[in-house]
C-alpha cells in the first residue's frame, strides 16, 4: 500500500489575488471545494468549445464527466492542472486562482494532481520503474527511496513483478494500471483520471474500474473522472472496496456512494450535474438520450 499523504499540503483555501471571486468563497461551515470553475469558456480556432462552465469538487468526492466525443471532457481536465488556460472566468485550484497565474507557480500546485492521461501515454523507452518514477526523477530524488516509492505504487495496483519490464511487453489493461501508478507515486491531493477504460473490453475495465474504486475508498482523494462507458460509471456509484476481502463489492441493493456523482457536457454547454438518482430521473433530452 502507499503511505497515506501524512506529509501531503493541506487542500487550504487562500483568497483569490485581486479579491475576485467572490461567489466561490467558501461558507463557514463547508470545506472549500478543491476545484471551482466559474463561468469557464474557452475556444481554440472555431466556436467555443466550452462556454460559462461552473463547477466544483468538493474533499472527498468523485465527479464523473460524461458527454459525447470531441465535446471538450479532455480540455476540461486540462484547464484543472493549468496545462490550457480559459478565455474567460475562473478556476480555482487548492483554493488557488490559477488562470493567470505564472508558470512556475503553477508548477508545484499540478505537482499536487495525480493525472491519468486518455490512452495512458506511457513513454515506451522507459521501464515501467521508470515511466512510474518520472516525476520523481525529475526532481532528483535518491534512487533507492525512488525504489521504494515505485514498488508500494506498483503494489497498489497489482503489478510488482513488472518493474523491470519495458511498455510494449504489457498488456493494454496492465498499461493503463502503469499510467495510474504514475499518478498516484505523488500522493496527490487530486486525481484527473481522462477515460482511464477507453479502449479496453469490458472485463479488463472493470478490472481498472476496481483499482479506481479502491484508490477512492482506501484514500478518499478527490477526483475528476471522463468516461464514455456508463457501466463504469454506474460500476463506481454502487460499489465499493471492502478492505478486508481486499476487492470491490456491491452496496447493498438501491444505495450509491453519496460523494460520486455526475456532470454531463453537451455542446461546450454544462447540461448536469447531480447525483446518479437525479440522472436517472432527469427530464433533459439530452441526458436521456444519452443514457439510452
Ligand atoms: N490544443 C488544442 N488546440 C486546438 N483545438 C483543440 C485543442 N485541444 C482540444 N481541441 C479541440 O477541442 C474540442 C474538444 O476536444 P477534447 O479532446 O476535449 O474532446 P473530448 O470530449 O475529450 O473527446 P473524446 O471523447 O474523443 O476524448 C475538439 O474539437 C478538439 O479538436
Ligand atoms: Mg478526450
Amino acid at each position: 500500500m502507499i503511505e497515506p499523504p501524512a506529509s501531503a499540503h493541506p487542500a487550504q483555501a487562500e483568497p483569490a489575488p485581486g479579491g475576485s471571486a467572490p461567489s466561490l468563497a467558501p461558507s463557514a461551515d463547508a470545506a472549500p471545494p478543491v476545484v471551482a470553475f466559474r463561468n469557464v469558456s474557452i475556444a481554440f480556432d472555431g466556436p467555443p468549445v466550452l462556454q460559462d462552465i461552473s463547477f466544483s469538487v468538493a474533499p472527498g468526492e468523485t465527479r464523473i464527466l460524461l458527454g459525447p466525443a470531441g465535446v471538450g471532457k479532455s480540455v476540461m481536465l486540462k484547464l484543472v492542472n493549468g496545462l490550457l488556460r480559459p478565455d474567460r472566468g475562473g478556476i480555482l485550484l487548492f483554493g488557488q486562482e490559477i488562470t493567470t497565474m505564472p508558470e512556475q507557480q503553477l508548477f508545484p500546485l499540478r505537482t499536487r494532481t495525480g493525472m491519468v492521461f486518455q490512452e495512458g501515454a506511457l513513454f515506451d523507452s522507459l521501464t515501467v520503474r521508470d515511466n512510474v518514477a518520472y516525476q520523481l526523477i525529475q526532481e532528483g530524488v535518491p534512487d533507492d527511496e525512488i525504489d521504494r516509492r515505485v514498488r508500494d505504487a506498483l503494489r497498489f495496483v497489482e503489478l510488482e513483478e513488472t518493474f523491470d519490464f519495458y511498455p510494449a511487453s504489457l498488456s493494454g489493461g496492465m498499461r493503463r494500471r502503469v499510467a495510474i501508478a504514475r499518478a498516484l507515486i505523488h500522493q496527490p491531493e487530486l486525481i484527473l483520471y481522462d477515460s482511464p477504460t477507453g479502449g479496453l473490453d469490458p472485463v479488463t475495465s472493470t478490472t481498472i474500474i476496481e483499482l479506481i474504486v479502491k484508490e477512492r475508498d482506501v484514500y478518499r482523494t478527490p477526483s475528476l473522472l471522463v468516461t464514455h462507458r456508463l457501466q463504469d460509471a454506474f460500476t463506481l456509484c454502487t460499489h465499493r472496496f471492502d478492505a478486508e476481502e481486499g476487492k470491490m463489492v456491491p452496496l447493498p441493493q438501491g444505495e450509491t456512494d453519496p460523494d460520486t456523482t455526475f456532470l454531463m457536457l453537451e455542446e461546450g454547454r454544462l447540461i448536469f450535474d447531480g447525483s446518479l438518482r437525479d440522472l436517472l430521473h432527469t427530464p433533459n433530452k439530452f441526458v436521456r438520450e444519452f443514457l439510452e
